[in-house]
């Protein structure tokens, strides 16, 4: 997993609990890396998933809210960081539609050890936008949450719901956002 995805997860963690917290999570953790992460650098995605672990433990708040939290805040972050992504699509619809065959083919050609899930998406009508995650990472309540703070980017009034269909091989579930 890329670095950047570390490095956000960190300043987060410092604005929402503060820098102590940051501290006992490293120490919480046994990481190859110390703590140590560059934004380019490629890293373990497990560190990651323990380090959200640790930060549930302290913070008594669920591992599942946590990574959905974090999706949510790293959209708007995306939306400053790499803006050239932003100029095309005009909806929230639209722009989850680029999110497989335009923005992680860039990030991709980028950074060639990137580890990305898949999507497919589908419009079932002009109201109703299906998108199924598949990856070998157990991220899909990251998926929900740069949705919902994708959502919240272009101000819409859209509804997820969520099923899991994970199989032996495969993490995946189906999203289905509808416009109220
Ligand atoms: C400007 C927008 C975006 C950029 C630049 C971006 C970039 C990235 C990068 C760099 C990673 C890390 C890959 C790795 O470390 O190996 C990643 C992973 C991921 N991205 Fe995106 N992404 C964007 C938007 C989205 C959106 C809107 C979604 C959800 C619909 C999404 C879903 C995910 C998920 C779930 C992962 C974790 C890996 C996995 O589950 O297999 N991304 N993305």
């Amino acid at each position: 997993m890329k670095g950047i995805v570390f490095t956000e997860f960190f300043q987060l963690v410092e604005t929402l609990f503060g820098t102590d917290m940051v501290d006992d999570i490293i120490d919480d953790c046994e990481l190859e890396t110390d703590g140590a992460y560059t934004a380019v650098g490629t890293y373990n995605h497990v560190e990651l998933l323990h380090l959200v672990g640790a930060l549930s433990k302290h913070s008594n708040i669920p591992v599942k809210d946590l990574v959905y939290k974090y999706g949510h805040h790293l959209f708007s972050r995306f939306s400053e960081l790499m803006p050239h992504f932003f100029e095309e699509p005009q909806s929230a619809f639209e722009f989850l539609e680029s999110v497989h065959d335009t923005i992680h083919v860039e990030v991709k050609k980028l950074y060639p050890e990137a580890n990305l899930p898949s999507f497919k998406t589908t419009r079932e009508d002009d109201k109703t936008l299906i998108m199924v995650y598949e990856s070998q990472c157990p991220f899909a309540d990251f998926a929900h949450g740069l949705m919902a703070g994708c959502i919240d980017f272009y101000k819409e009034d859209i509804e997820i719901d969520s099923e899991d269909q994970n199989t032996d091989e495969m993490y995946s579930r189906i999203f289905t956002l509808k416009k109220k």
